[in-house]
């Protein structure tokens, strides 16, 4: 960080939230050592970064691996959770679910800086499928409790609003003052928009929503007929057309990115640069600070304690699990840090022996939105397309409904999966071979899936603790305006290296 830019910070003035580079840290490290707590993305990059730069890098890691929840689960995964649940994943050797991160957007810049940097190979997550079915069963009218594609209730929605457009503009009757030549132009696009019929100004269906029976070879032209469009009222109350924003979010967009072989794959790009500088399965305990340094005192799988020293730490750990570890900070500070809400949150992947989505359904990835409590989407895989077997998302939920459905034994949690799923696929409970199903907030290193703050603790606590205290620097997605994503966690340890190396030139 220049001299320049601390000024600004000193000011107020934050950094980009949005970096596409790391920072450059030059000037050397003045022989200071750094001890980094958690060896997922944010504490690789802060050690992958440090160390480059020249820094004695120690990172501390709890688990058997590193990666934090940039993980996959495949065969030989093993999990226990709070509730005493051990699952070993069996999915056949080639299948896995990304339990954790599982799609990387076109602007996260810095996620993709280090796919690309580690040589981690990326293929098209499909997000959004016209395709996919759209099941809602609390509405009223003909298509509530039916699965219907999303691209009818798209072409339908869209055409029902451009025809009451069109109509009113036609007439003249819009409030929008629009002079006559923008009038024309308003309803060439409405009438494009809607797919609408250019004479009458009413929508009648379009090829773009699917055929009742698909046009081929042959003589008879009279199959390829577009679809009935379903009634207007019938949409209405379906209350289906809410999927149609979902890929209008910054965060979503149709086709995102993943991983070949797995979301790890970044985490293990990571490790082959850094994890020499891992100690493995070796908890926190307590963490400590002078004038002279910092001290944190780890115990190991065997029960082994130890106490690192180093000149500063940047302590990645999630503020849910920081918050039961003895640390040295000021009271203001801990009090920020009680302050901020972790996320229920889990998935399941299931395996079907066959992929009826794709042979009976014609549905090649995205997701099944449904208002069925507990389930929130159901999701197909955006790889190995027409292969024997597949592992689709079973469930992914938020909130007090993943609470529920977590509190459940892990076969229980199958079944609940199976009978929603079976109400949008028949094949569903035939074709079911075996399942793993991970619950971030009965992780013991996590207790949530991500940082949720109000808008008040963003505005009071998230400053405080964006600051640091003394020689201890926070980093992780929950230090980010990318909460939940890995480029949050990459980008906050950027920034946090940034700072300490700006202190560490100027005390020089
Ligand atoms: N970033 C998380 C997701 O993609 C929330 O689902």
């Amino acid at each position: 960080m220049s001299l320049a830019v601390a000024g600004l910070e000193a000011l107020g003035f934050g950094f980009a939230s949005a970096q596409a580079a790391p920072p450059a840290l030059s000037g050397g490290a003045k022989g200071k050592k750094v001890v980094i707590l958690g060896a997922g993305l944010a504490g690789m990059t802060a050690a992958y970064e440090l160390d480059k730069a020249g820094y004695q890098v120690q990172v501390i890691e709890a688990r058997a691996f590193a990666g934090g929840r940039c993980q996959t689960a495949r065969r030989g995964f093993k999990h226990t959770d709070l509730a005493g649940n051990t699952q070993v994943c069996d999915f056949d050797e080639g299948l896995y679910i990304n339990h954790g991160p599982w799609r990387i957007p076109y602007h996260h810049r810095s996620t993709l800086h280090y796919t690309k940097l580690f040589g981690v190979q990326l293929e098209s997550f499909v997000n959004d499928n016209d395709a996919a079915y759209v099941y809602f069963e609390k509405g009223k009218g003909a298509l509530a409790g039916k699965p219907i594609r999303k691209g009818e209730i798209a072409a339908d929605a869209r055409g029902y609003a451009a025809e009451l457009l069109a109509k009113c503009a036609s007439k003249g009757n819009l409030d929008a003052p629009l002079s006559a030549e923008d009038r024309e132009k308003f309803l060439a696009y409405v009438v494009s928009e809607g797919r609408l019929d250019a004479k009458d100004l009413s929508y009648k269906g379009t090829p773009g929503r699917g055929f009742a029976v698909h046009p081929g070879a042959g003589l008879d032209p009279g199959p390829g007929k577009p679809s009935i469009p379903f009634a207007l009222a019938d949409v209405l109350d379906s209350k289906a057309w809410m999927v149609l924003s979902s890929v209008t979010e910054y965060e979503q967009q149709r086709t995102m990115l993943q991983p070949v072989g797995g979301m790890d794959q970044v985490a293990k790009g990571f490790e082959r640069q850094v994890g020499r500088l891992i100690k493995y399965s070796t908890k926190v305990e307590k963490i400590s600070q002078g004038p002279a340094g910092v001290s944190v005192s780890v115990r190991d799988e065997a029960g082994q304690a130890s106490v690192i020293a180093a000149d500063f730490c940047i302590c990645t750990i999630p503020l849910s699990v920081l918050r039961t570890i003895d640390m040295q900070v000021a009271a203001p500070f801990k009090e920020a840090m009680a302050d901020v809400a972790y996320a229920p949150v889990n998935k399941i992947g299931l395996q079907m022996k066959r992929r009826f989505w794709e042979e009976d359904h014609a549905i090649y990835g995205g997701h099944v939105y449904t208002d069925m409590p507990g389930i929130n989407s159901i999701s197909l895989p955006s790889t190995g397309w027409q292969g024997q077997k597949g592992v689709l998302l079973g469930f992914y939920a938020f909130g007090s409904e993943a609470a529920r459905i977590s509190a459940l034994p892990p076969k229980e949690r199958t079944a609940f999966a199976l009978a929603a799923g079976q109400k949008v696929f028949p094949q569903y409970q035939e074709s079911f071979e075996t399942a793993f199903s991970f619950c971030w907030h009965l992780a013991e290193n996590n207790l949530g899936g991500w940082a949720e703050w109000s808008p008040e603790a963003r505005a009071a606590a998230y400053p405080v603790l964006v600051q640091g205290d003394g020689r201890i620097y926070l980093a992780g997605e929950h230090m980010s305006y990318l909460g939940g994503w890995q480029a949050g966690a990459i980008e906050s340890a950027w920034q946090q290296v940034e700072r300490l190396h700006a202190r560490v030139q100027q005390a020089a």
